[in-house]
């Protein structure tokens, strides 16, 4: 195993380009199922949950391969509807194979998705979409047994807007017979990059990125083109921690309109913001106020995974900041972590206040899941000392490299291998 050393105070300066969106790239890999024929995915994030998308895509008889910058995806030969239960475990987003693997081939066998430990996580609302467009599905002992001869159009009414649910069924739909009509669909960016990337393979799906979709669905799709979104939860992380440690950061190849919640908080906390055509300058002295209320919601609420983020950002900020988290029910697990660090947070249910102190103090501490361990960086960052972070493959299933992007702004952090294992 191996850790992340982090030596903090010191400001961080630079220009930094910002990845890929992960969580566009992995749902629009398991649409290169659907799109018989070679798919090329610019701009996807190589992170470990990409890795475990393409054994995936390899294990079901897909062709992959790495051209330059360019991913690509060959899927036109027999595609075997089976994923076996080590890969599901790897990652949530396994779960959004079961869609375009049901449409595909009639059938599928997986077991449940694993993923970061920050609540039960179902997949109630996918299966009732599928059920909903007549797939039969049985679930024994983890194992879901999925048939559909034909998925028929439509109305699917999901109860609240769950991101994976909504791209499920809308990959389900695009080959389904008729029209499907999505009501309080999710309708966040990376929902909008999966429709783009549909339709230029010949989808027809319309009103992504709204709570009403539709997909006319379509005898086939073919190879498509694509270039991914800019990932807002890195430009939320890599803002975050400027904000805590001070400096002057620029970030480009970011879309900012997507994260206008984060932004909003940070200029709160005291921040300088300036934001450009795929441009956004951070400017903070490292002395911060406390925000407003931080309450996460779907999108184009505050977003769930930028909670820890800011919640690290505001352990110094003047005053007291409250954050309720109503996406899911164990999102603050960081918490424990950020106070051996010399926090002040005051835990009820998903709710906690957060006291701003003078001063954090490097400790040893451990990373349960991705956005946390994100905010556990971010708090090492502002604090005196050395903290070492246990945990750190959690950061790689969605940072490209935490290490190389904050050394590239003078951070002083490093990876070591473990001594104690
Ligand atoms: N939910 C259900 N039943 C379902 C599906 C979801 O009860 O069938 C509940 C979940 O338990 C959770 C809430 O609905 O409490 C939201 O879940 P959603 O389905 O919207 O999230 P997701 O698709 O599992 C994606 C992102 C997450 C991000 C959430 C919310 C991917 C691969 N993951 O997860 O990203 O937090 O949407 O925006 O797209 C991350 O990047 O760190 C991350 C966890």
């Amino acid at each position: 195993m191996r850790s992340l050393h982090v030596l903090g105070g010191k400001p961080l300066f630079g220009a930094l380009r910002v990845q890929g969106a992960k969580n566009s790239a992995l749902p629009i890999l398991a649409a290169a199922v659907l799109a018989e024929g070679v798919s090329v995915i610019r701009n996807c994030p190589w992170l470990s949950d990409t890795d475990a998308a393409v054994r995936i895509l390899r294990e079901i008889g897909c062709r992959v391969w790495l051209d330059g910058e360019a991913l690509y995806v060959d899927s036109s030969g027999p595609v075997r509807p089976e994923i076996p239960e080590g890969l599901m475990r790897e990652m949530r987003s396994s779960v959004v194979f079961l869609g375009p693997l049901l449409a595909r081939c009639g059938e599928v066998r997986l077991s449940a998705p694993g993923g970061c430990e920050i609540g039960a996580r179902p997949i109630d609302l996918h299966l009732l979409a599928l059920r909903s467009m007549g797939a039969e599905i049985e679930e024994r002992g983890g194992t879901l047994n999925c048939r559909a001869k034909c998925l028929r159009g439509c109305r699917v009414d999901l109860p609240f807007p769950s991101v994976g649910a909504t791209e499920n069924a809308v990959l389900a739909a695009c080959l389904g017979r008729g029209e499907t009509l999505l009501t309080n669909a999710a309708r966040e960016p990376e929902i909008a990059d999966l429709q783009r990337f549909l339709n230029a393979a010949g989808a027809s799906v319309s009103g992504a990125g709204s709570s009403v979709i539709r997909v006319q669905g379509v005898k086939r799709l073919h190879g498509a083109a694509h270039q991914v979104i800019p990932d807002r939860i890195a430009a939320s992380t890599w803002l975050a921690a400027c904000a805590a440690a001070g400096g002057d950061v620029k970030l480009y190849d970011t879309e900012w309109r997507h994260y206008r919640p984060v932004l909003r908080t940070l200029k709160e906390m005291g921040c300088d913001l300036q934001t450009g055509e795929n441009l956004v300058r951070i400017r903070s002295t490292g002395k911060l106020k406390a925000a407003g209320p931080v309450v996460t919601r779907p999108y184009p609420g505050f977003p769930t995974d930028a909670q820890p983020l800011i919640m690290a950002a505001a352990l110094r900020a003047e005053g007291a900041t409250a954050f309720r988290e109503t996406i899911f029910e164990s999102r603050l697990r960081h918490v424990p972590e950020l106070l051996r660090m010399g926090a002040d947070i005051r835990t009820e249910g998903r709710c906690a206040l957060v006291w701003g102190v003078p001063k954090l103090r490097g400790a040893e501490v451990r990373a349960s899941d991705l956005r946390g361990g994100a905010a556990l960086v971010i708090a090492a960052l502002a604090a005196e000392g050395e903290t070492r972070i246990c945990g750190s493959e959690h950061l790689d299933r969605g940072y490209e490299s935490v290490e190389t992007s904050l050394t590239e702004l003078g951070a002083e952090i490093e990876r070591k291998e473990d001594r104690d294992g």
